[in-house]
Order: structure tokens, then sequence, then C-alpha cells
């Protein structure tokens, strides 16, 4: 299959631009789309064949269910039941990379919720994403547009990378701002779980809920046989071939220097904050310390550069928990599946 790119300059745009991607959309095709968190890969989530071509095109385990892409908030209330606490969190964050797991009205096609009871809804605020989605008039499905396993696509080329002669279209609006997978937050009867953090941080979710519970597998390998909250938090994702580790330290001294001298052999790749290396082809800048923002929004084309092919072993320091620092932990710990050097 030859794979088309439609380029769309996120700031200036024809709404006419997406009729052709909508139209495929609505014929049962794929199409990636660019959203503020990871680039999507879409299907009419009303069409569980299309759905399936997803699953197909990731190499994605079809127990792992997708999230549902609304352009409004409005429109959420014919899929899911909506509360209260949902209408809280919507005013407050959406649209934005928060995504709310709800009572499904089994509406949408089986195979977006994986034979699930809930189904994960998002409203992004991207604004090609939300273009793209209106002119769909269907709800899309889409989980990241990467292989399955592998980091998820901040831009168009990670999406080539992994997709190009595997679907027909990919929309490229250019990198994508937050660079991390949306918060997921499940709203159950027993109260609210973090399942995955992300650009919406705990904190934010809590001052607006109250009380929200961190789900277990957030920052822990899954226990053996346990059932995971979330079905896609298997204990190896978003890896880099080399094998990564963290390096951990309460005196961020003595990480800098382990780091460094790791940096001596070409054979690693070494990611560093800025102002802390001796500029090498195999050292990558994290950005400024304290700026975890900013490491979100380059984390995943760090660790896909870091994996160069003759790359044996990937180093990173451990990031700080407050804020965003919880969703990059998280994923970095399941990028090393869990190997941390303590210094
Ligand atoms: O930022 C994002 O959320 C991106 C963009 C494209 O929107 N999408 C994304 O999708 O990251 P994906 O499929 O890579 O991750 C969705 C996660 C999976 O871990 C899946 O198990 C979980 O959401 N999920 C989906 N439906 C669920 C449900 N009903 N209950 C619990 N977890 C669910
Ligand atoms: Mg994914």
């Amino acid at each position: 299959m030859k794979t088309e790119y439609l380029t769309v300059d996120p700031e200036d745009f024809p709404l006419s631009v997406f009729t052709d991607a909508a139209e495929r959309i609505r014929a049962g095709e794929l199409v990636a789309f660019p959203t503020e968190t990871v680039y999507g890969l879409g299907a009419s989530g009303c069409n569980g064949a299309a759905v399936k071509k997803i699953y197909a095109a990731k190499g994605r385990p079809s127990n792992n269910p997708l999230i549902l892409h609304f352009p409004d908030i409005e429109q959420i209330d014919s899929f899911a039941v909506t509360d209260r606490r949902f209408q809280l969190l919507a005013e407050a964050f959406l649209p934005g990379p928060l995504t709310v797991v709800l009572p499904s009205r089994g509406i949408c096609a089986p195979e977006v919720t994986a034979g699930l009871p809930t189904v994960a809804v998002r409203v992004p605020v991207h604004p090609v994403a939300r273009a793209f989605l209106r002119a769909c008039g269907v709800p899309v499905a889409a989980p990241s547009a990467n292989l399955s396993g592998k980091p998820s696509p901040t831009t168009a080329e990670h999406v080539r990378k992994d997709m190009d002669g595997r679907i027909p279209l990919v929309i490229d609006g250019g990198p994508c701002s937050v660079g991390l997978e949306s918060t997921i937050v499940k709203l159950g009867d027993d109260g609210a779980v973090l399942l995955r953090p992300g650009g919406v941080t705990l904190e934010m979710l809590r001052s607006v809920l109250g009380d929200v519970r961190v789900a277990d597998a957030v920052l822990s390998p899954p226990a053996p046989g346990a059932v995971p909250e979330s079905p896609g938090m298997l204990l190896k994702h978003y890896a880099p071939d080399a094998p990564l580790y963290l390096v951990r330290s309460s005196d961020s001294r003595r990480v800098t220097d382990f780091l460094c001298e790791k940096a001596e052999d070409p054979k690693n790749s070494v990611l560093l904050y800025d102002g802390e290396h001796i500029p090498a082809e195999n050292v990558y800048f994290l950005g400024a310390r304290g700026d975890e923002g900013e490491l979100a929004h380059r984390l995943f084309d760090l660790l896909r550069a870091a994996d160069r092919p003759e790359a044996e072993r990937i180093y990173a320091p451990m990031p700080d928990r407050a804020g965003i620092g919880l969703a990059l932990q998280n994923r970095m710990l399941r990028a090393a599946a869990f190997r941390i050097k303590d210094l």
C-alpha cells in the first residue's frame, strides 16, 4: 500500500483540506492525524471492520481497548454515561490532554472497547485534530500511531517510520506540543482512579475532584497474575530496542558523574540535562533540569534518537515526581522495563 502525506499548517488551513481524509474515515479506512499529545491512528469508531484494521496495522493485541475521539464535549453523552464529576473535569480541562473512562452506552463498535463495559473518551485541543474530527462526523477510535510496543510518535516522521506502507494517509500537522499521551482517569462507582499520568497532572485532577487514587500500575511492574486496571499497562511499553537504564540517587551530582562516565563509551547512548555534558555524538540533551514540561515534549523523540543501531545500552536520569514528572517516570520506567540503577 502506498501511503499519502497531507501537510497542514496548524495555524492556517481551509476546512476543505480534510474532505478527502474524512471521506476515507467514513469509508472504513485508516488515517493518522496529529493531536497535542501524540499522533493518533484513526478509524471510524462505529465501524468494527475499520477498527480491526487499527489492531492489524499496529500489531496490537485485540484485548487492549482504544480511545474514542470527539470534536466537542456535547457529542460524548450519546456514547458514554457522564456524571457531575465528568462535567467538572470537562469545564476545567477539556478540550485538552485528558481522557476519561466512563460507562459505555454500547453505541460504538465493540472492537473499540475490547468488550469492556466502559469506554475511554477524549476531546483533543489541537486545531487540526478538531477540524479533522468535525469533518469526519463520526467519533474516531485512535490509539497512538506507532507499532505496538514502540515509543509513541510525536512527529509525522515518526509515524512514517512505523506506518509507511501500512496505512493509506497521514495528516502532517507538525510536532505535538505536549509530547506524552493524554492523562487517563477512570470515574467509577468506587471513586476516581488515575490510570495513566499525562499533561493534566494528578495535582490538577485533585484540585477539581478531591480524592483521586493512583492505580498501582502507574509506578510499579504488574504483580504476576494480576489483572491490570487498564489493559494497556503492560510491563514493556514505549521501548527502544537497546535496553534503557534509569539512574537514581538523592545526590543529583552523583547521577551526572555516573552518566558522564558512561558517555565515554561510544556503545552507550546517554541522556543528560543541558549544562551537564561534554557534547558528544552519543549524548542527548533532556533540556533544562526542572523544566519537565520541555522534557515531556522531547522524551519520545530522544528515546528514538538515542536508540541508534550501534547503541548497546541507553542511560538516563530518573526525573523528579512532581507535576508532569509523574508521567515522565511512568513512561521512562516502562521504556526501561523497570531497570533502575541506584547510586
Ligand atoms: O494522547 C492519547 O491518549 C493518544 C492520542 C492519539 O489521543 N492515544 C493513545 O491511545 O495514547 P493508546 O491506545 O496508545 O492508549 C490508550 C490507553 C491504553 O492503555 C488502553 O488500555 C487504555 O487507554 N484504555 C482504553 N479504553 C479503556 C477502558 N475502557 N478502560 C481502561 N483503560 C482503557
Ligand atoms: Mg499507545
